[in-house]
């Protein structure tokens, strides 16, 4: 077995960025270098003010405030830092392929594709090459042939060596640094027992070792993205009784109580709300479909494909919902959205719920005013398409602004004064304690609050004269 001396990670995003900052935390004698193409990336994990790392993660900054200069750096330096590794963690993006073979569904492995032929060219004796990004299953075989091919026509001392492993990452945002120091399990898979091993090492530090599981490549790979589509299904599924609460009189919350009370069924994972958003579970059912498809499983595609067509209903029901509540049209109303984030505790905006129904609210006609704790006026221009309107205007002037615009809010209250309607699409904790009282007195009557996270005490509410709808709350009669 290898002694670990220096890993390096290939990748600062959202995984590689808290991944290796742990290891660097748990593992103090083993130098840490993360890579990344994205200069200002790496600027921003460098940078002397922790309140600007790229990445806004409870628990992180302290971490790296810890060990960055001593046993952590981050660095656009990939030659030099793959040269020194003896490990290297390929932890780049896999999104869905946007054009040729497979788009719509597949994972594009450009960047993977990349980083292999980058460890070939730049490595120094033998390396192990450990897949930490999401891939699909048989791609460990790609990074082996692209490593082998590299060295097919040296001989002799010079010759490079190399071990593919598989050892997915199942932190989630918001909850990284603790997922990471207590994972449920560790995940490694691989051919060569001396190279798993190694890996093991580094674990072992901080890892109880009956939560690290040895399994071959290809259930590594799968049980990654299966782990996900069976998590999405969860919320999907919870999602589909909601809207048929709501029809019924029956609500969520106390079905959800009701039914994960079996312990074969649990608690987690049940609780109804805009629809699932994030990088990765659209991304990895989607790549589950075409992998089923590839090998002719129709049946097993269509079944998971519905888990993602489910979802997509689910965001535009609730849309839809709001402007019917709004006596059928929402053109130049002000309407104020609380959270962009997919979830609370992280500054991630990738396939947030928010981007889709703002965007429908504003095709309606609607002027929104977004206020999220941690993501940026610039990341909603980015994600919404579309330039944030001037400010430079009185409350006098709000109903003539030009319709289908968006405005950012600092101050929850700013952004409520005056409007018909607040949504609440991100469960961040600072909603959840809301004057309501002062809200109300300000709002345009009548006015809707509209909680798709279950976040909000009803009777605040209805006290300050405002009407109150909650997702999957029949009781409302929403139908
Ligand atoms: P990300 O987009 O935040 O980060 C990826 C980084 O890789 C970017 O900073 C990019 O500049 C860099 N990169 C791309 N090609 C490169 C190259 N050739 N050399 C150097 N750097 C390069 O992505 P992420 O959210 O960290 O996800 C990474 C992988 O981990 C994905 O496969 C994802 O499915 C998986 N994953 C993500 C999460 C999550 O919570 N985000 C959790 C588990 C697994
Ligand atoms: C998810 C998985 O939970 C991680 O294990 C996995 O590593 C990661 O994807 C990945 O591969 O990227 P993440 O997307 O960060 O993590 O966050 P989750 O907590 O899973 O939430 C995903 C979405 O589902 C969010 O929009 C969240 O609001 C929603 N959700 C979650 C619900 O609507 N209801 C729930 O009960 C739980």
């Amino acid at each position: 077995m290898l002694s670990v001396k220096n890993i390096c990670c290939i990748g600062a995003g959202y995984v590689g960025g808290p991944t290796m900052s742990v290891i660097a935390d748990r593992c103090p004698k083993i130098i840490v270098n993360v890579v990344d193409i994205n200069k200002e990336r790496i600027n921003s994990w460098n940078s002397k003010n922790l309140e600007n790392l790229p990445i806004y993660e409870p628990g992180l900054s302290s971490i790296v405030r810890r060990r960055r200069g001593k046993n952590l750096f981050f660095s656009t330096n990939l030659e030099a830092n793959i040269a020194s590794a003896d490990i290297i963690f390929i932890s780049v993006n896999t999104p869905t392929k946007k054009k040729g073979l497979g788009a719509g569904q597949a994972s594009d492995l450009k960047w993977v594709e990349k980083c292999a032929r980058e460890v070939a060219q730049f490595s120094k004796g033998h390396t192990i090459v450990v897949e930490k990004s999401t891939l699909p299953v048989k791609t460990a075989e790609v990074i082996k042939e692209i490593l082998e091919a590299s060295q097919s026509s040296i001989i002799g001392k010079n010759k490079k060596s190399f071990d593919v492993l598989s050892n997915p990452e199942f932190l989630a945002e918001g909850t990284a640094i603790r997922d990471l120091e207590e994972p449920d399990r560790v995940l490694i898979g691989g051919e060569n027992k001396e190279a798993i091993l190694t890996l093991t090492s580094i674990y072992k530090e901080w890892v109880p070792e009956q939560k690290i599981l040895h399994t071959n490549i290809w259930s590594s790979e799968l049980a990654k993205i299966t782990a996900n589509a069976f998590l999405a299904q969860r919320i999907s599924s919870i999602n589909s009784i909601g809207a048929l609460c709501e029809a019924t009189g029956a609500n969520v919350g106390e079905v959800a109580r009701a039914i994960g009370s079996d312990k074969r069924i649990g608690s987690k994972f049940l609780d109804s709300g805009p629809g699932f958003g994030g990088s990765c579970f659209k991304k990895d059912i989607l790549n589950l479909v075409y992998l089923s498809s590839y090998f002719g499983l129709t049946e097993v595609a269509n079944y998971w494909e519905s888990v993602v067509q489910l979802n997509d209903w689910h965001q535009k029901r609730i849309s839809k919902l709001i402007v019917k509540k709004l006596f059928g049209t929402i053109t130049s109303k002000k309407i104020c959205i609380l959270g962009f984030a997919f979830k609370a505790n992280t500054n991630d905006t990738r396939e947030s719920s928010a981007i889709k129904i703002c965007k429908d609210l504003l095709e309606e006609g609607a002027i929104l005013f977004i206020h999220d704790p941690k993501v940026t006026p610039k990341q909603i221009e980015d994600d919404l398409g579309k330039k944030e309107i001037s400010k430079k205007f009185d409350l006098n002037q709000l109903y003539s602004l030009p319709e289908g615009n968006w405005s950012y809010s600092k101050s929850i209250y700013n952004a409520a004064k005056g409007a018909d309607a607040i949504v609440v699409l991100t469960e961040w904790e600072e909603y959840s304690v809301i004057n309501w009282e002062k809200i109300g007195k300000d709002m345009r009557k009548p006015s809707w609050v509209f909680d798709s996270r279950s976040i909000l005490v009803e009777d605040r509410i209805n006290k300050s004269g405002l009407n109150f709808w909650k997702i999957g709350d029949g009781s409302k009669n929403t139908f």
